[in-house]
């Protein structure tokens, strides 16, 4: 991390919590942040509920003046229309969710997205003022074969191709390898990574974009793993899956500056 890009730590709760569970996590996490102080300000702190969720929290957050941010786990690349089960980034925006994860990787292997439907996705994003959090990693496999910043390349130059208007995003690194394995990148790999990211996004947009933008880790932290990566001046950030469905343990991954000596 560094002093000009505010750390972001994301919980991605993909399948998990229903909208009454929701209520309790969240209550609960606020509380405890508040508890310890927590300096929002220095440390963004946000939740990426199920879409049945959004509404709840969005309501919570608002009555209780809570400082989290509220995310989604995806949206759709039109805006309208007929296309049973989709979710407009419209909507996302109408309920004052901010961020929205986009290529997550069990997205593209679930869901077949590839290169070009992430595009699109990031363009809708862009459309409706939400800020894309595009994830890129690569497999074991293409790891062995292509070494570790290749797909990652590859993919976040995809997403940013071609657009004809650019708001602020955020790309999360996550090695598929690395997601609920248990099985973590070390720092150093991250660090890498992210550098050839930040090089990626100043070739395809401009060095200004790239220096600004917040590029973050993600796969298998925990409280105890966190301040490796943030001790990094590249990584900004990162994204817990697992974790954030715990809250002492992800209270403890957004606390990871009392683990720093700054
Ligand atoms: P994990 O998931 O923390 O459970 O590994 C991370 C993610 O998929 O965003």
């Amino acid at each position: 991390m560094t002093t000009e890009r505010v750390p972001f730590i994301a919980g991605n709760w993909k399948m998990n919590l229903d909208h009454q569970q929701a209520i309790a996590l969240v209550q609960k996490l606020a509380w405890t942040l508040r508890d310890a102080n927590h300096d929002y300000s220095k440390t963004e702190v946000a939740v990426f509920p199920p879409f049945t969720d959004l509404r709840t929290v969005q309501t919570l957050i608002d009555a209780e003046k809570f400082e989290l941010t509220l995310g989604a786990q995806d949206l759709s690349q039109h805006d309208s229309g007929a296309y049973t089960g989709d979710v407009s980034g419209a909507f996302l925006r109408k309920l004052e969710v901010k961020y929205v994860i986009i290529g997550h990787s069990e997205r593209r292997m679930y869901h077949a997205e590839n290169d070009e439907l992430i595009q699109a996705k990031v363009a809708a994003a862009f459309r409706h003022d939400l800020v894309p959090v595009i994830c890129v990693g690569e497999t074991l496999e293409e790891l062995e074969e292509q070494g570790q910043s290749f797909i990652p390349v590859q993919q976040i130059k995809a997403a940013l191709a071609n657009h004809s208007q650019v708001g602020e995003f955020i790309v999360a690194y996550e090695p598929v390898w690395a997601i609920g394995t248990g099985q973590v990148a070390t720092p150093e790999q991250a660090a890498e990574v992210a550098v050839a990211i930040r090089t990626a996004i100043a070739q395809t947009l401009t060095p200004e974009i790239a220096e600004k933008t917040r590029i973050l880790y993600g796969g298998s932290v925990k409280a105890a793993n966190v301040a490796g990566f943030l001790k990094s001046p590249e990584v900004d950030g990162v994204l817990v899956g697992g974790a954030s469905l715990q809250v002492e343990e992800f209270s403890g991954i957004a606390r990871f500056l009392k683990h720093l000596a700054l």
